[in-house]
């Protein structure tokens, strides 16, 4: 018969011995024995919570955060297949490429407005060079976007080169030139050429996540033949009320600082975003503070060399490039240590020329440079960006 005390297969004298019998004084019944286990489990936990809160507190090593450039960003590159490509404008000069990853897994969220960079077989000989597009388009899971306007030599690759079924490699999206959100806030976008696609990125996300949110977009090319997504924008405006698009056409194809002043909306608090040439972004700007605008209220990125200012270092340097095995003398002609080097026949690696992607990381074995505005890519340390440095002493530099 079942002993509620005695296990069957261990039922021997010895067992016996050790356990109570029914006959015993101390006889237990079941529902009594339950109670004393649960009591013993009980006091088990309390002692360990007890003991837990006596521990002395061990702080817990906390990760470093991720760059705030990056959002849900992968490391390093990763295999995106060409999905599809087509022209944005009637003078087919701007072509959008689709892009979906190769291992089929869904993408990060990315921020409207920021980038992504591309090693693209662009160079002589099949090199890779690097380079940095703006996203296009809101997030989406499945594929990004980019428009690349026939400029130079690494866009004609793009668009004579990159067909459907090429395979590129892809940092993640990054970049701090990204709409904010205080929905409350009227927004003017200000496009020049090409630089409306972070601001469509901006614009068709907003049209859904912030609705009703106040948009103007001023957009300038040089002819109607030269605005990109103009049947989309046109579109949208109609659809939508509170979005106002304003296209300005002239033979500059940029919006000058007079005829914005003429056009800015009524007073109130408005965030300018300003994507455009240097030079139209500088004049904007002086327009904007004219205008009473406030600093923290306008935010812009340039594209192209010109991105970072003519801000050279001051004073006469001797630069010594130690690969080149060249010394050359800093007359401050050249905005930043970059094109110095280019000018003087020192080759470097470069890509964005904005202190975005790190193609430029050089390591700085002696002397001292200022970097000229805050890079999205931080370099090592004792490693500068040549794209933004300049120098402040003589320099020795790795490259
Ligand atoms: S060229 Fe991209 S960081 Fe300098």
């Amino acid at each position: 018969m079942f002993h509620p005390w005695r296990n069957p297969r261990r039922d021997n004298d010895d067992d016996r011995r050790r356990l109570p019998t029914a006959n015993a004084a101390t006889r237990v019944t079941a529902p009594a024995l339950l109670a004393w286990i649960t009591a013993a489990i009980a006091a088990q936990i309390a002692i360990i919570l007890l003991l837990r809160g006596l521990r002395p507190r061990v702080p817990v090593p906390v990760p470093p955060p991720p760059p705030p450039r990056e959002t849900g960003a992968w490391p390093g590159w990763r295999e995106f297949r060409v999905s599809a490509r087509g022209y944005e404008d009637a003078g087919l000069t701007q072509c959008s490429f689709r892009l979906t990853p190769m291992d089929g897994q869904a993408l990060p969220p990315f921020q409207p407005g920021q980038y992504l960079t591309f090693a693209l077989p662009a160079g002589p000989g099949g090199g890779l060079l690097t380079r940095c597009y703006s996203i296009s388009q809101p997030p989406d899971p499945d594929g990004y976007r980019v428009t690349v306007k026939r400029a130079g030599v690494v866009s004609g690759f793009w668009h004579d080169v990159v067909q459907p079924g090429d395979v590129l490699r892809l940092r993640a999206p990054a970049g701090r030139f990204v709409i904010d959100a205080e929905v409350a806030v009227p927004v003017v976008f200000i496009a020049g050429g090409i630089g409306i696609t972070p601001l469509l990125s901006m614009l068709l996300w907003s049209l859904d996540a912030q609705p009703g949110r106040v948009l103007h977009l001023y957009y300038a090319a040089r002819d109607e033949a030269a605005l990109a997504f103009a049947p989309l924008l046109e579109r949208l405006a109609a659809l939508h009320r509170h979005f106002h698009l304003h296209i300005l056409c002239d033979a500059a194809g940029r919006v000058d600082g007079p005829r914005l002043a003429s056009l800015l909306p009524p007073a109130g608090r408005h965030i300018f975003y300003l994507c455009g040439p240097a030079g139209m972004m500088a004049a904007l700007g002086a327009v904007l503070a004219e205008a009473g605008v406030a600093a923290a209220d306008i935010r812009q990125e340039a594209f192209g060399p010109a991105a970072v200012g003519p801000q050279s270092g001051h004073g006469a340097f001797t630069i010594r490039f130690e690969t080149a095995g060249r010394s050359i003398g800093w007359d401050g002609q050249d905005a930043c240590l970059l094109d110095f080097a280019e000018r003087h026949g020192v080759a470097v690696p470069s890509g964005c020329r904005a202190g975005s992607c790190g193609s430029c990381e050089t390591a700085v074995l002696a002397g001292e440079v200022r970097h000229l505005a805050e890079p999205d890519h931080i370099p090592a340390p004792g490693h500068c960006l040549l794209c933004l440095a300049v120098p402040e002493t003589d320099l020795v530099l790795a490259a």
